[in-house]
């Protein structure tokens, strides 16, 4: 039951992340670039800002139910005296997942920053070129997520 939370957590931080890229890289951008710059900036920092506050939490989230379901295998394989060889898929996970956080700190922490003081300064090429360096590290993101997923049910499926 616990375990089943747990994964429901997981999975639902997960619809979140990956939804919310593929929202705003097939969606809401296009839409927004049929608006002149003065209007399209300033929107999507907003949009953008809303998202990575969901992202931050959905991270959290992720780190928190994952790391607890690995301690969970790992304490019940022990007691049934077992050794604890992690899958392949899982360690496919963990390591793409970090790094796809790791691409988030910078997405949020330097890219974010630089449209966010564009956006101040009304400096709409600067902030032009803020949000096609953001688009081209979620088109990376969203993909290495997507292969997460690929290889997690495909292992799964054995
Ligand atoms: C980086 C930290 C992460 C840790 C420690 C972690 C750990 C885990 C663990 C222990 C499970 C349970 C597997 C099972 O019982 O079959 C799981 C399930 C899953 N995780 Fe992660 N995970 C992480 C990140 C991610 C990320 C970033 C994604 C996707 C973008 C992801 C996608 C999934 C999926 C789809 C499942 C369900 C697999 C199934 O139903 O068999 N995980 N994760």
């Amino acid at each position: 039951m616990a375990y089943a939370l747990l994964k429901t957590a997981h999975l639902l931080a997960v619809v979140v992340w990956l939804g919310g890229m593929f929202f705003t890289h097939f969606c809401l951008r296009p839409a927004a670039m049929t608006l002149p710059p003065p209007q399209r900036v300033p929107l999507m920092a907003i949009a953008l800002g809303r998202f990575f506050q969901a992202v931050a939490v959905s991270i959290g989230l992720i780190l928190v139910s994952g790391g607890w379901m690995l301690w969970r295998v790992v304490v019940t394989t022990k007691q049934t005296g077992g050794p604890f060889n992690m899958p392949l898929e899982w360690h496919v996970m963990v390591v793409l997942g970090v790094a796809m956080m790791l691409i988030f700190g910078h997405i949020r922490f330097a890219l974010y920053k630089r449209l966010r003081r564009a956006v101040a300064a009304q400096d709409w090429p600067a902030g032009g070129e803020a949000l096609a360096s953001i688009r081209g590290w979620v088109a990376i993101n969203l993909t290495i997520g997507a292969v997460i997923v690929l290889v997690v049910l495909m292992g799964t499926a054995n």
